[in-house]
């Protein structure tokens, strides 16, 4: 029911393949893929040649995939969303109040058999989801200001968590809540208490050498969760 969704905004850039199958040999659930634009945010990254790049390396050694979950820090949205589904994202997200037309982008991604999803600023009220709850797969919280790793973690995050939980149980429908910034193993028990079941961290496993021992320590901690306890 976790999933542990590594940042490749932390890995080595100059070795982005090998740094996707390493991570995925230790264990990581899903490949989270940061998009910035140095206008929605003040900071440049990867587009969808990237993606499309990297998406053979999105397996494991079994030959099941991996999903390759794009949070897309852009805007306008619309476009860059189509050529990222067109590259092979699984899921892709983006920040509703960088889209003029938020029913329209979920309506696009999701006409290209991706799943949608939407991500929420620290600072950003959740109310948009009471009209498009119906139609999207995840909710992604940020626990820091979206454009850089290696940010601490904002604690208003879980109580914003907390509160998406709820909207999601009240709803009925199958979406996953994902919390991204600041995630180490010290404090993603809290983050899953808060209700959160899929966990962006990029420093805290790319800046340690052993990717392994870090994605392990990381589901010790969320096997003592009060999720993992009342489901067992
Ligand atoms: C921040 C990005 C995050 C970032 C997380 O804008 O959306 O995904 O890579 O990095 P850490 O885990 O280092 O906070
Ligand atoms: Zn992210």
């Amino acid at each position: 029911m976790f999933r542990i969704a590594p940042s490749i905004l932390s890995a080595d850039f100059a070795r982005l393949g090998e740094e996707v199958r390493a991570v995925i040999g230790a264990g990581a659930d899903w490949i989270h893929f940061d998009v910035m634009d140095n206008h929605y945010v003040p900071n440049l990254t990867i587009g969808p040649g990237v993606a499309q790049a990297i998406k053979p390396h999105c397996v494991r050694a079994d030959g099941t995939e991996v999903p390759l979950d794009v949070h897309l820090m852009v805007q306008p949205v619309d476009a860059l969303a189509m050529a990222f589904a067109e590259a092979g994202a699984d899921v892709i997200s983006f920040h509703p109040d960088a889209s003029t037309h938020v029913d329209r982008t979920l309506q696009l991604i999701k006409s290209r058999g991706c799943q949608a999803g939407l991500v929420f600023n620290p600072a950003a009220p959740l109310d948009v989801l009471e009209w498009t709850i119906d139609r999207i797969d995840l909710i992604l919280i940020m626990s820091v200001n979206p454009g850089f790793g290696g940010q601490s973690f904002i604690e208003s995050a879980l109580r914003k968590a907390e509160i998406a939980r709820r909207l999601i149980d009240g709803s009925g429908r199958d979406i996953r809540l994902e919390v991204d910034g600041g995630i180490k193993a010290d404090n993603i028990r809290r983050v899953a208490d808060a209700g959160a079941d899929t966990f962006v961290a990029g420093s805290a496993i790319f800046g340690k050498p052993d990717y392994k021992a870090v994605i392990d320590a990381m589901r010790d901690e969320l096997s003592g969760s009060r999720q993992q306890m009342a489901a067992a």
